[in-house]
């Protein structure tokens, strides 16, 4: 090679470096600047409070925090829940994480609430294992479970009679872990779906928008199931999405409650569903 060619290629990899670290450097402020528009100043002493409520300063990030802040400053694909519906979650999450969240579904917003959850666990439950591929393909840190579910769209409304008819599905006797009479009752599921307490449960899967596809019916049944079996202190918190949808919307009146409807925002519902050892046999039939 000529040193004349040397030198130009010298001046090429130096304005590769340069421009990578002015990237690296746009996108840590771009970063910075996204989550103060989705966490407003206020809302930063949740983000800073260290365990022993000390000053900002002792706040120190998880690499996933980190690792989030670039990736969404540097994708075009945002969460495709609204700031305001997320923000409901947020609300939540600020007061109760470290928590356990169980999400249905992976997707653009998985990073996010793994994020916003630090030290805590959230797990994501995923209907096509290519798509787990695909995504933690770029994030392998995020905890995500392939299910298989037994229901389609279309067998909403029997599921709802088979449910009234079926002791193993009623309020008093429910449970998930091998309940195969109950056709509501997610009996796939890794055993560490089963085995831990989930302070926040969000629905935002499997899919139901086409006759065949599984929709929400099971997920709903089954988070409702956990809420009430919980034995710790305070309610476990369900968000449900999509609720402009007819099998949502009648799922949820069924088996989250009107009454336990706390929040809402754009198409997202929260209840917030107490253990069932604590409401009285008078209160009402079924789940609500
Ligand atoms: C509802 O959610 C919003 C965030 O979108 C929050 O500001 C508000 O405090 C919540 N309301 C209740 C009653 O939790
Ligand atoms: C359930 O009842 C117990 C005992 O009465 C009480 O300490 C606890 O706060 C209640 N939990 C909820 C979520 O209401």
């Amino acid at each position: 090679m000529k040193k004349e060619d040397q030198t130009v290629k010298n001046r090429h990899m130096y304005a590769e470096k340069r421009w990578l670290l002015a990237l690296g450097i746009a996108a840590m402020i771009g970063g910075a600047f996204l989550i103060s528009s989705v966490v407003r100043i206020s809302d930063y002493s949740f983000l800073l409070a260290s365990s022993r409520g000390g000053p900002a300063v002792e706040y120190s990030p998880t690499p996933i925090q980190l690792q989030a802040i670039i990736h969404y400053a540097t994708s075009r694909i945002v969460p495709q829940q609204k700031l305001g519906e997320i923000s409901v979650t947020f609300e939540v999450l600020k007061n109760r994480s470290p928590c356990n969240f169980l999400v249905f579904g992976l997707g653009h917003d998985s990073l996010m609430w793994t994020a916003l959850n630090p030290h805590g666990t959230t797990l994501f439950l995923e209907e096509d294992p290519k798509w787990i591929q695909t995504v933690t393909k770029d994030v392998p840190n995020l905890r995500a479970h392939a299910v298989q579910y037994r229901t389609k769209l279309s067998q909403a409304d029997d599921l709802l009679k088979h449910y009234r008819s079926e002791p193993d599905c009623s309020p008093e006797k429910a449970y998930l872990r091998g309940n195969t009479k109950c056709r509501l009752a997610l009996t796939g599921l890794p055993d560490k779906v089963y085995d831990t307490e989930w302070d926040l449960i969000m629905i935002d899967a499997p899919r139901g928008y086409f006759a065949e596809a599984p929709g929400r019916m099971g997920a709903i049944f089954s988070a409702a199931v956990m809420a009430r079996n919980r034995k710790g202190p305070g309610v476990t918190h369900v968000f449900l999405h999509d609720v402009d949808r007819r099998v949502e919307k009648l799922y949820a009146e069924e088996f989250l409650c009107k009454k336990y409807k706390a929040n809402s925002s754009g198409i997202l519902w929260h209840f917030e569903i107490p253990p069932a050892a604590n409401v009285s046999q008078a209160d009402g039939v079924g789940f609500c």
